[in-house]
């Protein structure tokens, strides 16, 4: 990545086919993937933008959260990495890298509002300016890409489930009424479980039903509930961008749904192509290059932290 913006590679070692035989992450055999493919991939990086590590400015890491082992893995990388070009070395937020995608096709507006959707997490996080975030909402149960592919286990189809769930329920109507958690009246927390177990039941019961139907009125569920809590945060911080980011951003539901609303309200919508949706290396550095430039680098003491707050 050049300048936080111009992207000169963006090399991604998916370890799906893996993940589906197992039906979800396990974290031993995720992190062994990552030693076997780690240096490799970064050679394929260096190779594909037409630079060699002397070229580099900087090295931008994941440091949290999410699964240890695998953290590890990337971080003791760019430790190495950092130690022997004599670079400086930067931490970055998983959920700061989904954000940062949007950077990629076009600068960040601030202040903004941002919805991230994703495997491991759905929060609204307020940005008044670059690297500044404060949490609106969160989920208090599963997240809702991690909702999509339950529900997608239910309905037989393989892992991740997501892509196979908004494919079924574009052929299928939303006949079936689903709870939507609104939680309390004010609140910008999301919950999800209840409804996984709702479609659990609708399942059990309804022997017949359609999976096209079920997958339908389970979408309209997750993205009405997201959509309004999102232009809700949007109308209570008085900001005009909302930003869209994390795997579940690649949505067809989603996306229209958001577009329609926001053309409604006046805000600006913003949402990253599909392959900048899902977890990238391009994210991280864009959301590292912001972080260099506001001089907050890490040691060669860093450490991954699963738990990491923004
Ligand atoms: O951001 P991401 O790649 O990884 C995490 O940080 O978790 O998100 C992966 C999640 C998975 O749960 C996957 O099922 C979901 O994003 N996902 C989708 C779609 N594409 C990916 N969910 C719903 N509809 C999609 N089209
Ligand atoms: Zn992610």
């Amino acid at each position: 990545m050049a300048d936080g913006r111009e992207l000169l590679s963006n090399v991604i070692s998916s370890q799906m086919d893996l993940h589906r035989r197992f039906g979800g992450v396990v974290p031993e055999v995720a992190s062994r993937r990552h030693v076997e493919r780690i240096t490799a991939i970064l050679q394929e990086a260096l190779d594909r933008a037409g630079v060699r590590l002397g070229d580099l400015s900087a090295v931008a890491v994941t440091q949290g959260p999410g699964l240890v082992g695998a953290l590890l893995i990337g971080v003791s990388a760019a430790k190495a990495l950092s130690f022997a070009a004599g670079i400086p070395l930067v931490a970055v937020h998983h959920i700061a890298g989904h954000i940062y995608a949007n950077q990629l096709v076009e600068p960040l507006r601030f202040p903004l509002v941002s919805l991230v959707v994703s495997g491991g997490h759905t929060e609204l996080i307020y940005m008044p300016a670059h690297n500044r975030f404060e949490r609106l909402g969160k989920t208090r149960d599963d997240a809702a890409g991690e909702a999509y592919d339950k529900v997608a286990r239910l309905l037989g189809l393989p892992y991740p489930g997501g892509p196979h769930i908004d494919r079924l329920a574009r052929e299928g109507k939303p006949v079936y009424s689903l709870p939507r958690a609104w939680l309390d009246r004010d609140s910008l927390d999301f919950s999800f479980s209840g409804l996984k177990t709702a479609v659990g039941n609708l399942i059990r019961q309804e022997e017949k039903a359609n999976p096209a139907d079920v997958a339908a009125s389970f979408q309209e569920a997750v993205v009405e509930v997201l959509t309004e809590k999102a232009i809700a945060a949007v109308k209570r911080t008085g900001v005009t961008e909302l930003v869209l980011a994390g795997g579940v951003s690649a949505n067809s539901g989603l996306r229209e749904s958001l577009a329609k609303r926001c053309a409604e309200e006046g805000i600006r919508l913003r949402i990253p192509p599909p392959v900048l949706c899902t977890d990238n290396a391009a994210m991280i550095a864009a959301a590292g290059t912001y972080r260099l430039w506001d001089g907050q680098t890490a040691g060669l003491d860093l450490n991954a932290a699963a738990n990491l707050p923004l």
